[in-house]
């Protein structure tokens, strides 16, 4: 690393909230990346991932009695083949969005990130958090020493709502089942919900996100971990510090 990527890591974890370095040695170890061969690509799902965790599935075109196993490269493909690239289910399909936004990331990760809705760039693009919030969620990534590729990320729903308000009752509906699809699918150790809409929504409450970060939930075998949305972190630098406390909880868990 030369002297400039290195001033330029500090000023992004200055930036994050980060107020010192320490000499624990548990700070000096990489979170477990995994092989190579096992990293998805930024597209998402291919067909060579390792056969571990099998994931029982009724595969799309197949009789619906026919249960297969599937590996979650291969569940999570059948699931957005199931979803398919243009999904009407909703009404959002009549009210401008692109695309299926379907998820990015490790099928087998460890990790996984849920936010609330595609924006414009995500709409444009077809993956989740690729905006200015999704460049910021990139680099609390890496300050946990993880990249994008070996987390996964989606969202509680997977088409914009116009003009980026806030996800409607029926279109939740319609839509979060295949969210809690993706995470049977991975079944991730550790859940980040980002921001309040995706906390509230996995959570089913309406406390508020400020009394729900903080906190490490049990949610379905997994420990649920929510905190502020990048969005609002662009909005609220100061509020950066908590969500490097939240990511640092996170890393705890991820090593313990
Ligand atoms: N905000 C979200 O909640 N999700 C995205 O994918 C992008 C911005």
């Amino acid at each position: 690393m030369t002297r400039d990527d290195l001033a330029a890591h500090l000023d992004y974890m200055r930036e994050l909230g980060v107020q010192g370095v320490s000499r624990a040695a548990e700070w000096r170890t990489r979170v477990e990346a995994p092989a190579a061969a096992d990293a998805a690509p930024a597209s998402g799902e291919t067909d060579d991932m390792p056969l571990e965790e099998p994931h029982v599935t009724t595969a799309p075109d197949l009789p619906a009695a026919a249960a297969v196993t599937l590996a979650p490269a291969e569940a999570l493909a059948a699931l957005r083949h199931e979803i398919g690239p243009a999904c009407t289910r909703c009404k959002l399909h009549t009210l401008g969005r692109r695309q299926v936004v379907f998820g990015v990331g490790n099928p087998q990760a460890r990790l996984m990130f849920v936010g609330e809705a595609p924006g414009e760039d995500e709409d444009k693009q077809g993956e989740p958090f690729v905006g200015r919030a999704g460049q910021l969620l990139t680099k609390i990534i890496e300050a946990i020493g993880m990249t994008r590729e070996q987390v996964y990320i989606a969202n509680v729903i997977k088409c914009r709502p116009p003009g980026n308000r806030n996800p409607e009752p029926d279109e939740v509906m319609t839509c979060e089942p295949y969210l809690f699809e993706q995470l049977g699918i991975i079944r991730p150790t550790i859940v980040v919900a980002l921001g309040k809409f995706a906390a509230q929504s996995l959570l089913r409450t309406t406390e508020p996100i400020t009394k729900l970060r903080g906190r490490v939930f049990e949610w379905r075998g997994a420990s649920l971990i929510p905190t502020f949305h990048p969005a609002y972190l662009l909005r609220n630098p100061p509020a950066k510090r908590e969500v490097w406390e939240d990511m640092k909880k996170v890393r705890e868990l991820l090593q313990g």
